[in-house]
């Protein structure tokens, strides 16, 4: 046998049959990060909860949550289970529901991706699109319209995972006991993020009651208000950005922030890049949500930099459910996602939205000051290339020309050639951003593009500064 096969057999498993697919969820392995923590001595573990058999952390509340109602006497056989989600909790929901039987209907915010729409229907639920771009209390906000549906349905339950809390106990009574019990009690560290703060509240209180020690890290989305409102008390304007699941423009019941010990908001960019990393460096395919917790999981070991500590956070959910997003480089592009290291010059050059794409804009060196100076108003640009038979021969900047029309209007006459500045660099289009920053200085204030054999672009630093701190 093969040392793998030797290794799998050694340390069983699953080992009996089970009676049906909800048993088969939870003691999702805990797992050593080993190639992105490289540098950093604290020993860190994602908790892979995207091997549960619906793909996320919900596969443990859905079952809880409609036990839950069985119990109460809210919830009979035929009847209708109701929920507004994001998608992982319908699937927990649509897990348990399948085998008991129930009808499922969710409404879904519009900005959630495709496949998680698809992977609700083939559980069999009705799914309902909304805007995501409405107010928290419009009759159209996902949650309000599922109240509503709730309450209109003969033996119907709102799941309520925002104020339910099944599902914060949930966690307290799996997911929690599962991280002491992998950890031998030695964990000391515990990231996650609030979706509805069920994970974050059910872990942290069960950690924090061994062990008072323990500290407990929520992650936050640049634009959430949760971070913000953590720290101040009042409540920031929200803004949107492009990871899923977490983060909140409203403080859910189901998150107790006096469990959290500290909160870090993290950037669009740095948590695709991150879940997109955990994929090719680690073999963890997981979501955005996991990628911005881990980000946070690498920042806290980094300070803490102690190989006695041990820093657990949590894989949320399967990286197949962002395929059309994360995992899809024109998706990332378009949204200026991908990490510097992977735009190109060509990507820079087609992203200027307000220019046409392969146009530089350029005059010849003959041409009279008074021209180029018009052509800079016109298409409202900084820097103006001079070309002559497909080569720059220099370049003129709007600051330099003003100062120099200023101070003698008889340049207005000149051509650019008596004027202008050394040539600007040029780059292939394969060159990355990067590669690009190094060419840019007080000299060099842009560089054009060859692509083609020709010159295609021009990349000012502003367009440079603009991609670093434009996308969220
Ligand atoms: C992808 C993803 N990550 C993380 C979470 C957060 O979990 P919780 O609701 O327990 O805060 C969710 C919740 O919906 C989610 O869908």
């Amino acid at each position: 046998m093969t040392d793998f096969a030797d290794q799998l057999l050694a340390r069983p498993r699953h080992t009996r049959p089970y009676a049906n697919i909800v048993e088969a969820v939870g003691w999702t392995p805990l797992i050593r990060l080993n190639r992105v923590t490289a540098g950093i001595r604290t020993p860190v573990y994602g908790k892979a909860e995207f091997m549960n058999p619906g793909g996320s952390v919900k596969d443990r509340v859905g079952p809880a949550i409609i036990e839950a109602a069985e119990r109460a006497g809210e919830l009979r056989p035929g009847g209708t289970v109701v929920e507004g989600t994001s998608g992982n909790t319908g699937v927990g929901l649509a897990l348990a529901a399948a085998i008991k039987g129930y009808r499922c209907i969710f409404t879904i915010p519009d900005k959630m991706s495709q496949e998680k729409v698809r992977l609700l229907k083939a559980f069999g639920a009705e799914v309902i699109v909304t805007p995501t771009a409405v107010a928290p209390d419009h009759p159209d906000n996902y949650v309000m319209m599922a109240k509503r549906i709730a309450e209109e349905t003969p033996n119907a339950i709102l799941a309520n995972q925002f104020y339910n809390q099944a599902n914060p106990e949930a966690h307290y009574a799996t997911t929690a006991p599962e991280i002491w019990e992998q950890t031998e009690g030695r964990v000391t560290h515990f990231v996650s993020a609030a979706g509805t703060g069920g994970t974050l509240t059910g872990v942290g209180r069960y950690l924090k009651e061994r062990n008072p020690a323990v500290r407990i890290i929520g992650g936050d989305p640049v634009g959430s208000i949760i971070a913000g409102y953590a720290a101040t008390g009042s409540k920031p304007e929200a803004a949107p950005y492009k990871v899923e699941g977490i983060g909140q423009d409203k403080i859910p019941g189901t998150l107790d922030m006096s469990v959290v010990d500290e909160w870090r908001s993290v950037e669009d960019r740095a948590s695709l890049g991150m879940a997109r990393r955990l994929t090719r460096e680690e073999g963890l395919f997981v979501g955005g949500s996991a990628g911005l917790i881990c980000q946070v999981a690498l920042e806290v070991a980094r300070e803490i930099d102690d190989p006695e500590a041990c820093v657990v956070f949590i894989l949320c959910d399967t990286g197949e459910r962002y395929l059309s997003k994360i995992f899809n480089d024109e998706w990332m592009r378009e949204n200026r996602l991908l990490e510097p290291s992977r735009v190109t010059a060509r990507d820079m050059v087609s992203g200027k939205e307000d220019k046409a794409p392969g146009q530089l804009i350029a005059v010849a060196p003959e041409t009279p000051v008074r021209q180029a100076l018009g052509f800079i108003t016109q298409h409202n640009i900084s820097q103006l290339p001079v070309v002559s038979e497909g080569d720059c021969v220099g370049h003129i900047s709007e600051a330099s020309l003003m100062s120099r029309v200023l101070e003698n209007t008889a340049t207005l006459e000149q051509s650019v050639q008596h004027l202008m500045d050394a040539p600007l660099p040029v780059v292939d289009a394969h060159v990355d951003l990067p590669g690009i920053t190094r060419l840019l200085n007080r000299q060099n204030p842009a560089v054009l593009v060859r692509h083609d054999g020709r010159l295609a672009g021009i990349i000012t630093r502003y367009d440079v500064l603009r991609y670093l701190t434009d996308a969220r």
